[in-house]
């Protein structure tokens, strides 16, 4: 592997995890670069996201070839011809066969949204929520034939809350995704991922610290391109990003700090008209 890593990501929708790896190779020290991004889908949203970085995009369809094995080969002379050293898996949703595993093994990594091997497959937030679990998370793993096994490079916890749904807790678990995938490439890149079949082992390093991006999730019905983009792009620094839970903070602060005022206020009039009870 060369001195940045070559990096393919593969979407089929709203690629918020390709943006927040395009935010992390932007930074010239990162030891990876994104050579392409291709999708499996003409419309997803991810498309957008690359072309607006500039990294070149290709469509595969999945439905333009009869069968896997010759969709495979596509996708196969799309990463040849960008001499891809990884695969990103990043919201693709193709299962690919054993023969293309077979090929990219220990150089092809998935993101899921749950602290694998527990709740493979669809719908985990749901699951999660039904099982009354405390905790939740997301797993960076290397890929292997079986859906969503494969040795794990990294995981990120996070709480479940007691009125979590579905979407608030998939909000909180994304949010450590886009830590995680560009913090697990990293790894990988400077040498510190030790894989084996059977399991990874990470080198001590310190933790990845993510750019400052001001908003990666696009809208819930940005899966797919359209053509009205909306005003997201946290390249724009002008662009902001107003979280609820830190309005509710400064109000809090802001209360407690009127609050002190107000006491202080009653406290040096009474000091004064001590002072000046002594006096008389
Ligand atoms: C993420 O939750 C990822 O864990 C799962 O699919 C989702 C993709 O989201 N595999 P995005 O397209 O990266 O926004």
């Amino acid at each position: 592997m060369g001195e940045r890593l070559n990096v393919a990501v593969l979407i089929s929708g709203r690629g918020s995890n390709l943006q927040s790896i395009i935010d992390a190779c932007a930074n010239p020290d990162f030891p990876a670069s994104v050579k392409v991004v291709l999708s499996n889908e003409p419309d997803a949203y991810g498309l957008e996201r690359a072309t607006q970085a500039g990294i070149p995009t290709e469509i595969v369809p999945h439905k333009a070839h009869p069968s896997r094995k010759e969709f495979e080969e596509a996708m196969q002379a799309v990463l040849a011809k960008y001499d891809i050293d990884l695969i990103c898996l990043a919201g693709f949703m193709r299962v690919l066969t054993s023969d293309f595993v077979a090929k990219w093994e220990g150089r092809m990594l998935n993101i899921h949204p749950s602290l694998l091997p527990a709740y493979p497959g669809l719908h985990t937030h749901e699951r999660v929520l039904a099982n009354h679990e405390k905790e939740s998370g997301c797993t960076i793993h290397f890929v292997t034939p079986g859906l969503d096994e494969g040795p794990t490079l990294l995981q990120k916890r996070v709480p479940v809350l007691q009125n979590d749904t579905a979407e608030t807790l998939a909000a909180r678990v994304l949010e450590q995704e886009h830590i995680a995938y560009p913090e697990a490439i990293r790894l990988l890149a400077l040498g510190k991922v030790h894989y084996s079949k059977e399991q990874v082992e990470v080198d001590d390093v310190e933790p990845y610290a993510p750019p400052r991006t001001n908003e990666i999730a696009a809208p819930a019905d940005h899966t797919h391109k359209s053509k009205e983009i909306p005003s997201m792009d946290h390249h724009n620094p002008s662009s902001t990003h107003i979280d609820p839970a830190a309005i509710a903070q400064a109000k809090a602060t802001w209360s407690l700090f009127a609050e002190m005022m107000k006491y202080s206020v009653i406290g040096s009039a009474g000091i004064l008209t001590l002072m000046a009870l002594s006096l008389l």
